[in-house]
């Protein structure tokens, strides 16, 4: 892995980390991105954790990391909306998302509060089994992740318009004759599959029936520019 030397220098007295829950924990790149903090930092630390459903222990594993570090996490919110893995499907009937997204937006309403007076409030958590359980598929999976691109490959509808390689955060993606080949350093945030404009891309045998989805107020642009930034996880 690739770790940030210098700690970011931060002026602003509060600081939230929001991210997607991955296979029931942190992403690699939420890890790599805590090795850039600077350790023993008296902010006002906060931290929305977005997931389809099971957050699980991920914001307890959070604190766990932050408190080795001297970093304390004040408070910790599980985010729910439609869900993206569509290695296991698509993100559910239209009604359902909207539904999501109107709690989510009751919700956002009432951490506002919480995280302006900086106030304390326990990371939130799925239920125990779940906990354990789901820590332990997370702990196993985990050194797998990066490798997990064999079950990508890509169909007749590909037009190498190299969009694919832009959008992936781990430049995991190199195009040859015009045509994308992974190269087992994936992060597995699906940004590929789901962003080909062609729906080309496809991860095992079930996703050529699947809906391709990601956040309605997320452009492709904005993509694009977050794959850009830093850390790159097991790139150069
Ligand atoms: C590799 C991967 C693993 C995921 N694992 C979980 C999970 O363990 N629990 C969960 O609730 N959602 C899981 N999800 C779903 C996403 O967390 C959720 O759909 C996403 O955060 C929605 O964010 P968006 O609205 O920004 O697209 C996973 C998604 C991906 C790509
Ligand atoms: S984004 Fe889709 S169409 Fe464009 S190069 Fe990649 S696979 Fe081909
Ligand atoms: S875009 Fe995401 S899923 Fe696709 S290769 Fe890159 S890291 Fe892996």
């Amino acid at each position: 892995m690739t770790h940030v030397e210098v700690p970011l220098d931060i002026k602003s007295e509060a600081v939230g980390l929001v991210f997607p829950v991955h296979i029931w924990g942190l992403p690699h790149r939420v890890i790599e991105f805590l090795h850039m903090l600077p350790e023993d930092d008296n902010k006002y630390y906060f931290a929305l954790a977005v997931n389809a459903g099971q957050v699980a222990a991920t914001l307890l594993q959070l604190r766990k990391l932050m408190t080795r570090k001297g970093l304390k996490l004040s408070s910790g919110f599980d985010i729910m909306l439609p869900g993206n893995y569509i290695p296991w499907g698509g993100p559910g009937p239209e009604e359902k998302r909207q539904e999501r997204f109107s709690m989510v937006k009751e919700k956002i309403k009432a951490i506002a509060p919480v995280i302006a007076n900086q106030k304390e409030k326990a990371p939130e958590k799925g239920p125990l089994w779940q906990n354990i359980l789901f820590s332990g598929l997370y702990k196993l999976s985990f050194n797998q992740v990066p490798k997990m691109d064999k079950d990508f490959w890509v169909d007749e509808r590909c037009d190498g318009c190299g969009i694919c390689q832009k959008v992936c955060p781990a430049r995991n993606i190199i195009l040859e004759s015009g045509m994308p080949v992974w190269n087992h350093r994936c992060e597995q945030c699906l940004a590929c599959i789901q962003w080909c404009p062609k729906t080309a891309i496809q991860y095992g045998k079930k996703t050529p029936k699947y809906e391709r989805y990601h956040h309605p107020d997320v452009q492709l642009k904005d993509i694009i520019a977050c794959a850009k930034t830093p850390p790159h996880y097991n790139s150069d």
